[in-house]
């Protein structure tokens, strides 16, 4: 019966992303660049993964410590066998005064036309799909095996149809790949009751090449956007969020920005990353994690008390603020965990 810890720099624990796999059936240049991610990239083998009692059981630690959100993501989340399990699982979490959690899931879309349905019986509140563009040749070249866009808009109706609601899509925008996109989309999402973000392609993990100058700042994407449909600023619906809201003037609906690159959000972030093979990670940047597994699994059993103990502890010394920090000599002595690990 703790208080819920705050980390060293005041921000309350709220949120927890769980990775599922470190799998994926798509190769994004800014993720899973296939010379990187080819045939001899060694994945995680089965025994080394959460399995979902373990998540669960943490799930619900979590819970004790402040978490109220939980996100499932990979890798691509729905490559991960029984997920609807998982999920059902998941669902039958509460906070301390009751309440069940909100259970979302980020997703490529690819298996929604076969899955939303599925999931969404098993208790997922919402979901957020990954689309970079409309065009199938500039679809394709970034998701780099030749996946098509309708299959991705089929599954985006799908869950639509299953009652996944608000479904938001996120567009990683990089400058002279998808730029051309940005109104396309726009146009496409306005007036369908989903919202549509665009986030500015980020320096995460090693192995993405990545480059400051294939960085579109959102300022400049918000004003070729609002040139061809005024825009009016939304309060952020919760504290802490990722994406800066805007409305379109006209009752088109809503899009947001996702800027942590120009704009570091991290003065209020509770999130709180579990890689697919249970370690904690306090920062999408951070270079290592916390080992819960080896607690879940130790030779000692651990209570749920010391579980909550030992994460408490991890967040109370938490200081990372990797955007705010990024290209100075803090920001870059170490290796950054992979994306396609901790899920983004
Ligand atoms: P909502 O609950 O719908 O607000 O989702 P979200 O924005 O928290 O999660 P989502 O998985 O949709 O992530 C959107 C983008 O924001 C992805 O590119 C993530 O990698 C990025 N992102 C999410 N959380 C953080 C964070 O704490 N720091 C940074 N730098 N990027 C983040
Ligand atoms: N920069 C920004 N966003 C990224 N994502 C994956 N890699 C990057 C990157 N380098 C996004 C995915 C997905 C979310 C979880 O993270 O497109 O929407
Ligand atoms: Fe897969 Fe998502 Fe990474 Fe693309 S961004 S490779 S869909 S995990
Ligand atoms: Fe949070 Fe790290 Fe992202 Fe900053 S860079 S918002 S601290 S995860």
């Amino acid at each position: 019966g703790a208080q819920p810890p705050a980390d060293a720099l005041g921000r309350p624990l709220r949120d927890l992303r769980i990775s599922v796999t470190d799998r994926c059936n798509f190769r994004c240049g800014y993720c899973m660049p296939k010379q990187v991610f080819d045939k001899h990239h060694q994945f995680l083998p089965h025994a080394d993964l959460l399995g979902f009692e373990e998540i669960t059981r943490l799930a619900r630690v979590f819970a004790r410590l402040g978490v109220e959100k939980l996100r499932l993501t990979g890798g691509e989340p729905t490559l991960r066998r029984g997920l609807e399990s998982l999920i059902a699982m998941l669902a039958t979490v509460r906070t301390p005064d009751g309440r069940p959690l909100d259970l979302t899931l980020t997703t490529n879309g690819s298996t929604l036309a076969k899955k939303a349905a599925g999931l969404r019986a098993a208790g997922l509140n919402r979901l957020t799909v990954s689309l970079d563009g409309l065009d199938d040749a500039v679809f394709q070249r970034m998701n780099d095996v030749g996946f098509p866009v309708a299959d991705v808009l089929a599954g985006i109706h799908a869950a639509q149809a299953a009652g996944l609601g608000p479904i938001k899509v996120n567009m990683v925008v990089q400058r002279g790949v998808n730029e051309d996109q940005i109104l396309p989309m726009a146009r496409h999402f306005r007036h369908s009751g989903i919202v549509l973000r665009f986030i500015e392609y980020m320096d995460v993990g090693t192995s993405n090449g990545w480059r400051m100058d294939q960085v579109l700042p959102s300022r400049e994407l918000q004003r070729r956007i609002a040139a061809e449909w005024p825009l009016a600023p939304l309060s952020a619906s919760a504290p802490g969020e990722t994406a800066e809201r805007w409305a379109y003037a006209d009752g088109g609906g809503e899009v947001g920005f996702i800027s942590s690159v120009t704009q570091a959000f991290c003065g209020d972030c509770n999130r709180a990353r579990l890689s697919t093979e249970g370690r904690l990670y306090t920062c999408l940047f951070a270079n290592r994690g916390h080992d819960l597994r080896a607690l879940l699994r130790g030779p000692e059993t651990v209570s749920d008390e010391q579980l909550a103990g030992a994460i408490a502890g991890v967040w109370t010394r938490r200081d990372d603020r990797y955007s705010q920090l990024r290209g100075t000599a803090a920001a870059t002595a170490e290796p950054r965990v992979e994306m396609h690990y901790i899920g983004g």
